[in-house]
C-alpha cells in the first residue's frame, strides 16, 4: 500500500513581529518582540506531515543564500526526505514578513525569491515520484502552472490530490475533479466562490458552490467557528478546540499536513478533519510558525478532549 506524501511548494524565511496592535498605513508601532524562523505554506504542510507521522517527501526550490543549508537541515531533522530539494544559484530563499497583534491576527507579504522558480518542467522530472504517492498536497506559493502540472500528472498517475488554494492571489487555476480535497478558508473560499462567509450557512453554500467547481470534497476552515466540510456524505461541521490564540500563523498550514496524513490513514474525512483541527489548535497557542506545529502524540491527546 502506498503511504508517502508529496508536497510540492514553497519555503520561506520568516520574520516576524508581535505588537499590541496593527499599525494601520505609514503608522509606526512599537514595543513589539521578534522572531525569525522558517516558513512558507510547503514547507510548513511538509513539516507538519512529517510531525503528524506521516511519511513526507517535500518538493521545492531554494536559493544559495546563507538560509539554504539551514532550511535543508531542518527539514532533514523534521524527518523529510529532502532528495527533490532544488537549489537555483544566484536566487535567495522566499522570505515572508508577518506582523502579528496580541489576538493572533497577522499581515503577511512574501518576496518568492526561488520559490517562483519551481516550474512545470521540474514538477514533469517528478512524474514517478507523483505517481508513487499516496496523496500529493499543494498550495499557491509556487507558479500555478507548476501547481496545474502537479494536478494534471497525479491525475494520469491516479494520485489523489489535496490542494490548499493559498493565496488566492493568482485564482486562474481551474477547480476540477482532480482535486479530491480542497481546502480553503473563509477568504479564499469567498474569492474563488464569489460569496461573502459571515455565517456558517454561509460557508454552507460557499463549499457547496465550490465541489460544484470539481473538487470531491471541500473543506473551509472557519477559526473559532471550526470547519465545514461537504463531501460524498453530505455537509458536516466540526466544531473548533477552545483555546487562546497567540499567532495564528501556519495554522491553516497545519491543518492541512495533519489532514494529509489521517487521509492517508484512511480515517473517513469528519475524523480526519478533527483531526486536522486539534493540530491547527495546539499550533495557535504558540508563536511563528513551523516552531507551532505539534508533534503526533500532541494531537492524539488533543484529540482525546
Ligand atoms: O501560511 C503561513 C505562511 O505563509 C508563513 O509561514 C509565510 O512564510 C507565508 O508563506
Amino acid at each position: 500500500m502506498r503511504k508517502q506524501i508529496t508536497i510540492i511548494g514553497s519555503t520561506n524565511v520568516d520574520f516576524i513581529t508581535r505588537t499590541e496592535r496593527l499599525p494601520a498605513m505609514g503608522e509606526s508601532v512599537l514595543g513589539g518582540v521578534f522572531l525569525q524562523t522558517f516558513g512558507g505554506k510547503g514547507a510548513n504542510q511538509a513539516v507538519a506531515v512529517a510531525r503528524a507521522g506521516g511519511e513526507g517527501i517535500f518538493v521545492t526550490a531554494l536559493g544559495d543564500d546563507l538560509y539554504a543549508p539551514v532550511l535543508c537541515e531542518t527539514f532533514t531533522q523534521a524527518g523529510l526526505d529532502t532528495r527533490h530539494i532544488l537549489h537555483r544559484a544566484g536566487m535567495s530563499c522566499g522570505t515572508a514578513l508577518v506582523m502579528i497583534d496580541r489576538e493572533g491576527h497577522n499581515y503577511l507579504s512574501v518576496a518568492s525569491g526561488a520559490n517562483a522558480a519551481l516550474l512545470p518542467e521540474d514538477v514533469d522530472a517528478r512524474r514517478d515520484l507523483i505517481a508513487a504517492s499516496a496523496l500529493l498536497v499543494l498550495q499557491m506559493e509556487i507558479p500555478s502552472a507548476s501547481t496545474a502540472r502537479a494536478i494534471a500528472l497525479a491525475a494520469e498517475e491516479g494520485t489523489p490530490v489535496l490542494l490548499n488554494y493559498a493565496p488566492v492571489f493568482d485564482d486562474t487555476l481551474p477547480l476540477s475533479p482532480a482535486i479530491h480535497v480542497l481546502v480553503v478558508n473563509e477568504v479564499e473560499a469567498s474569492a474563488l466562490s464569489g460569496m461573502d462567509i459571515i455565517s456558517l450557512d454561509d460557508a454552507r453554500r460557499a463549499a457547496a458552490a465550490l465541489r460544484r467547481q470539481g473538487p470531491r470534497a471541500v473543506i473551509i476552515t472557519l477559526g473559532a467557528d471550526g470547519a465545514l466540510l461537504d463531501g460524498a456524505e453530505g455537509q458536516a461541521h466540526v466544531p473548533a478546540f477552545p483555546i487562546t490564540p497567540i499567532d495564528t500563523t501556519g495554522a491553516g498550514d497545519t491543518f492541512c499536513g495533519a489532514l494529509a496524513v489521517a487521509l492517508v490513514e484512511g480515517q473517513p474525512l469528519a475524523t480526519a478533519a478533527r483531526f486536522a483541527s486539534a493540530a491547527a489548535a495546539l499550533s495557535v497557542t504558540r508563536l511563528g510558525a513551523q516552531p507551532s506545529i505539534p508533534w503526533r502524540r500532541e494531537i492524539d491527546m488533543k484529540c482525546e478532549e
